[in-house]
């Protein structure tokens, strides 16, 4: 089934079919503010392992469970005082916080773990979608295995035909990279993805948060190089002489690619640029992946935004698309 609809004036019982997807059983994609997800009910172990098939993800990297209020969060994790802190002021939003799970979660969903992954989206559909079918809703990003998260709902359809039982349409998403994921499980707390929350923002609220290396990391180095992987090789070029690098470099391709930001418009064959700030940068990247795939280059040159802010979710993101190749 796909359905469309328009993020700011849809009424709930446009998505009264997807939710009925997802209550019997199924599996439907749907938008979120960060990337879009697919969904299953997360007490539903055959529902949540139809996710892992549709994708092609392996067995062992836990889902996270989103919910549209605090009585299903309670259901499914203990909520600690510093969970309840970040709650307040980042709920709905970019936020993952890992947490003990309770009983209720099955281990297809955590992948065996005793913590549990959940967030509360603020993207109107997602959390319609949620409140309609009174579950919470485990759900992955709705690409392939490997392959960039979608942004938007063209995204899906070329990833998940066929293999969804539902796609709602709703048009892009406003973040364009996942969730921050922070486990509250470890003192400090620990960032084991980042995204549109940054680590500053969490520390305002929180005090000392680290960078963690993350459950869930590659077990072996070859997985993280094919992490949100186009079809051409991707390269990293920083500094204040990247254009003249990349030129060089270039030289030996048919057919290259750039994703630039604060240069001057390059002159190679496919040229996008990433916006100027990191927000845009984060809200084009994984568009910007595809685009380069369905345009035919051979290798993809990438100028990434300086660290810091939202700049470290776009650049976690670059090097694991770059299996961390850079031209020096
Ligand atoms: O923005 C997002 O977070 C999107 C939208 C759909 O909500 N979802 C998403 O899910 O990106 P996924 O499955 O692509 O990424 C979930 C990440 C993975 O890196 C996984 O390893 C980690 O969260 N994760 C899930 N449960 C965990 C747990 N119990 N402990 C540690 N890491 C966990
Ligand atoms: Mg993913």
């Amino acid at each position: 089934m796909f359905i469309e609809v328009n993020s700011h004036t849809f009424h709930e019982e446009e998505l009264l079919p997807a939710a009925a997807i997802l209550q019997s059983g199924g599996i439907c994609a749907f938008p979120t503010e960060t990337v879009y997800g697919l969904g299953a009910n997360a007490f539903d172990e055959a529902a949540v392992s139809k996710i892992f098939k549709a994708k092609g993800r392996p067995q062992d990297n836990p889902l996270i469970v989103h919910v549209a209020d605090s009585v299903q969060l309670a259901d499914i994790c203990i909520v600690t005082p510093l969970a309840e802190k970040l709650i307040a002021r980042f709920w709905g939003g970019p936020l993952t916080l890992i947490l003990p799970k309770t009983d209720a979660v099955p281990r297809v969903v955590t992948a065996g773990l005793n913590t549990v992954a959940v967030r509360m989206p603020s993207h109107p559909v997602a959390n319609a979608l949620i409140r309609l079918t009174g579950l919470p809703i485990a759900a992955p990003s709705a690409n392939l295995s490997g392959k960039p998260s979608p942004t938007r709902a063209s995204h899906v359809v070329t990833d998940l035909d066929g293999r969804a039982d539902c796609i709602i349409a709703g048009g892009d998403c406003e973040w364009g990279v996942e969730s921050t994921v922070l486990d509250l499980t470890v003192t400090p707390p620990a960032i084991l993805r980042p995204g549109a929350v940054t680590k500053e923002e969490l520390a305002e609220e929180i005090g000392e948060v680290i960078y963690g290396t993350g459950v869930g990391a590659p077990k072996s180095p070859g997985m993280k190089y094919t992490h949100y992987a186009p079809s051409a090789p991707v390269y990293i070029a920083e500094g204040p002489d990247a254009l003249e690098r990349v030129y060089k470099a270039a030289s030996g391709y048919q057919n290259p690619g750039i994703l630039y930001y604060r240069t001057e418009q390059p002159h190679l064959p496919v040229s996008i640029s990433a916006g100027s700030t990191p927000a845009e940068y984060a809200a084009r990247l994984f568009y910007a992946l595809r685009e380069f795939d369905s345009r035919g280059v051979d290798v993809i040159f990438a100028i990434p935004p300086e660290a810091g802010g939202m700049g470290d979710a776009v650049r976690n993101r670059l090097f694991k698309s770059a299996g961390f190749k850079t031209i020096e």
